[in-house]
């Protein structure tokens, strides 16, 4: 059992605390959010995330996940002190650090005995060493001779999946130049360790470059397959066979190179933007991360782009129903989702949108609040009622296998505009509705 102590009760915050937790650790999370705070400790979880909530209510009744506003006996309390507060992007796409250091400012003033304190916020490379300076500068103020060491140990979880990703994770990456830090980490990871050793020990630079180019690569292998998909739909080839194609060898893989409407979440667009602003205060032009970054921005205008062809332009007056709101299945997240792009272009030409989203309903609402061109529907079949055509913009298991015949008869002018490739050309053809894909069906035509 090891005494931990979080700052910041977001995604990886609250995950990364009830997972500790989970393995007998004593955790304290703290946020500045009184009513977040108050909310956590009834059990009530802000986020949509599959399995948290359990988690955090069997663990906080067990005594042994605690939340609070109050840092100072919480700093007291810790053996480790982790810092997972946001690090969101400022006007030139740079990560904003004023948190993580406020934080670390924070930790100076309270810290009375050794304690190691770990950064999990996705941060830019030499972090580290600002936290470090940071939490010196506040112990040299009060003539504190406390001894501490910062570690970096980036997360990888993922929405929708991220309690799973931080108990059996595939890695531990531990970015550390004392031992003794790297030893109290060993313990504390132990749990999560066993089998075979995952942490990878490295120095804090190599840690924190780690994660911006794993998001990176993953990032560049959408834009990549999405660029494949915009040359298939000009040469008259189907991308969907293309990946397969590819992905049959193992250099390639399968993962990570489904075409689509373009990747949104707050990783991906934040994290390679925030890379190439590093690479450039380098005095380096990062030319593949900013044309990754073109790419999707271009991608995330498809599916608008298609339904205009169809409807030669005159959208004004159209009623589109949509299938997706989040960014990605399995969450309520929003953020930089392409549904989001998609209904703002609608909307500022005139169509209406009829949405259904398994959960992100209510986040849309709070992000759009009430307005005439947007309904938010119960059930999937609701958004079709009344709507001209339909387009599938997240790929939610429940939207792959639809009863064609039933969405041909709901539309005015039967199609489907498939932002994920969920469906075969054919069968949807077969069926009496247009199809249009990402690389594939009628998209192929559009370029001619
Ligand atoms: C990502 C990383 O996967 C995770 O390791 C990191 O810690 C945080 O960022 P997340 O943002 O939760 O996680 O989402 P992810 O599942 O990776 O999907 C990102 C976006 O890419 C989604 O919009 C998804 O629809 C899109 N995507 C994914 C594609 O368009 N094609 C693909 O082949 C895969």
């Amino acid at each position: 059992m090891m005494k931990v102590t979080i700052f910041g009760t977001g995604y990886v915050g609250l995950v990364t605390g009830a997972c500790l937790a989970e393995m007998g650790n004593h955790v304290v999370c703290v946020d500045i959010d009184t009513a977040k705070v108050e909310r956590l400790k009834r059990g009530e979880i802000p986020i949509f995330e599959p399995g948290l909530e359990s988690i955090v209510r069997r663990n906080h009744a067990g005594g042994r996940l605690d939340f609070t506003t109050d840092a100072a006996p919480a700093i007291a309390h810790a053996e480790v002190v982790f810092i997972a507060v946001g690090t969101p992007p400022d006007e030139d796409g740079s990560a904003d650090l004023q948190y993580v250091l406020a934080v670390a400012g924070t930790i100076g003033r309270h810290l009375d005995r050794y304690a190691v304190v770990v950064n999990k916020s996705t941060v830019p490379v030499g972090t580290a060493d600002r936290v470090r300076e940071a939490v010196a500068v506040e112990l040299a103020a009060r003539h504190a001779a406390v001894e501490f060491d910062v570690v970096s140990n980036p997360e990888f979880l993922k929405e929708g999946a991220a309690v799973d990703d931080c108990l059996r994770p595939d890695r531990i990456i531990v970015g550390a130049s004392s031992t003794r830090a790297v030893a109290v980490l060993r313990k504390l990871y132990a749990p999560f360790n066993r089998n075979h050793d995952r942490m990878v020990v490295m120095d804090e630079r190599s840690a924190e470059l780690t994660k911006y180019a794993a998001n990176a690569m993953l990032a560049t292998k959408i834009s990549f397959m999405n660029e494949i998909a915009n040359i298939a739909e000009r040469v008259g080839a189907d991308v969907e066979l293309v990946r397969q194609g590819i992905g049959s060898d193992p250099r390639i893989g399968y993962h990570f190179i489904y075409p689509g409407a373009g990747y949104g979440g707050s990783c991906f667009p934040k994290d390679v933007q925030a890379l190439e602003r590093t690479a450039h205060s380098y005095g380096y032009e990062a030319r593949l991360l900013g044309a990754v970054e073109a790419v999707n921005r271009q991608q995330k205008t498809k599916l608008f782009e298609l339904i205009s062809y169809h409807f030669n332009g005159a959208l004004a007056g159209k009623t589109i129903a949509l299938w997706g709101l989040a960014f990605k299945p399995n969450t309520d997240d929003m953020r930089e989702a392409s549904s989001r792009q998609l209904m703002e272009a609608l909307w500022s030409v005139g169509a209406k949108v009829r949405a259904f989203d398994p959960e992100a309903r209510e986040e849309t609402h709070r992000l759009y609040g009430d307005r005439d061109d947007l309904v938010l529907c119960e059930h999937a079949s609701d958004a079709l009622h009344g709507a001209d055509v339909l387009a599938v913009v997240t790929e939610w298991k429940a939207f792959r296998s639809p009863d064609f015949a039933a969405i041909r008869a709901a539309l005015a002018k039967p199609a489907i505009f498939d932002g994920r490739n969920l469906y075969e050309p054919a069968t949807v053809e077969e069926a009496g509705l247009a199809y249009y894909g990402i690389g594939r069906g009628r998209s192929l035509q559009m370029r001619r």
